[in-house]
């Protein structure tokens, strides 16, 4: 290439010399040109014209390869930037999309929480709404007439059972005892046939006295004592009716005396 430019520099400072020597030729014949004879002392079989055509040729191939090359590089950096630009919004897309995953997890935690706190109310709703046991009961003294204390006191034993829904009650001992914690209610009807004497009648709770009634009267006909307690019971609290030394109570066939007790709440 370096060898082409500078046989194209000689060529061409050559034709300049050539053609003012035409001129001269044309005014003075006698005058040779100097330049011919340079051209034939650098190189004797140089065909100038197939040479400038050769280097033409090459030049416009250049030329072409050129464009060529400037049009693909063209094409490239299109290209280029065209990936660029969806490199940049394939990076937008993905961190929106991180966003949106942070954001979902983070509904689903709260959502988790939420829950298990529902689970929880659910499971102390459960607890509340546990169906309440069932306990009721009523019973009568005796169907024998007369029961009485002696000496010492007794505890009454209402064996003739009317109700005795949960079997709370015991009509062999006389106690109630408490299935749950809760409020009950306990209430007794007791009859006496009073001349000149006293009855009298008394609630426990655990060997604990709650209550106390008595009569007197003379008149040899029957009387009664009725009452009743609402109480706050914890499982396995007893409660039972007694009567002090020297006492007795009056029933039969038409319960007279009877005992009664049910829950009201369970706490
Ligand atoms: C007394 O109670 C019994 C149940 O223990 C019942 O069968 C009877 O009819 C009752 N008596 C009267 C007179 O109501």
């Amino acid at each position: 290439m370096r060898a082409a430019i500078s046989l194209l520099v000689l060529l061409f400072s050559m034709c300049g010399a050539q053609t003012r020597s035409t001129q001269i030729e044309v005014q003075t014949e006698s005058q040779s040109t100097g330049a011919a004879a340079a051209v034939a002392e650098v190189s004797p079989q140089l065909d100038v014209s197939a040479e400038l055509k050769e280097l033409r040729d090459m030049v416009v191939e250049l030329r072409v390869t050129l464009r060529y090359t400037q049009d693909e590089l063209k094409v490239m950096k299109a290209e280029n930037s065209d990936v660029k630009e969806r490199l940049v919004a394939s990076e937008t897309k993905v961190k929106a999309l991180e966003m949106v995953t942070a954001a979902q997890e983070a509904k689903l935690t709260a959502v988790k929480t939420r829950l298990a706190a529902t689970e929880t109310e659910v499971d102390n709703l459960e607890k509340e709404i546990k169906p309440a046991p069932k306990v009721a009961f009523s019973a009568g003294l005796t169907n024998s007439g007369f029961i009485e204390s002696g000496n010492t006191e007794l505890n009454l034993v209402f064996s003739r059972i009317i109700t005795n829904v949960g079997q709370a009650y015991s009509s062999t001992t006389g106690f109630f005892t408490a299935p749950v914690r809760g409020v009950y209610y306990f209430r007794f009807t007791v009859m006496e046939v009073l001349s000149s004497r006293y009855m009298e009648i008394q609630m426990f709770k655990n060997g604990q006295q709650l209550m106390e009634l008595y009569e007197y009267d003379s008149d040899g006909k029957a009387t009664y004592l009725s009452s009743g307690l609402t109480l706050q019971l914890e499982v396995g609290d007893e409660v039972n009716l007694r009567i002090p030394p020297g006492h007795r109570l009056y029933d039969d066939s038409n319960n007279d005396s009877t005992f009664s007790g049910f829950l009201l709440v369970p706490l």
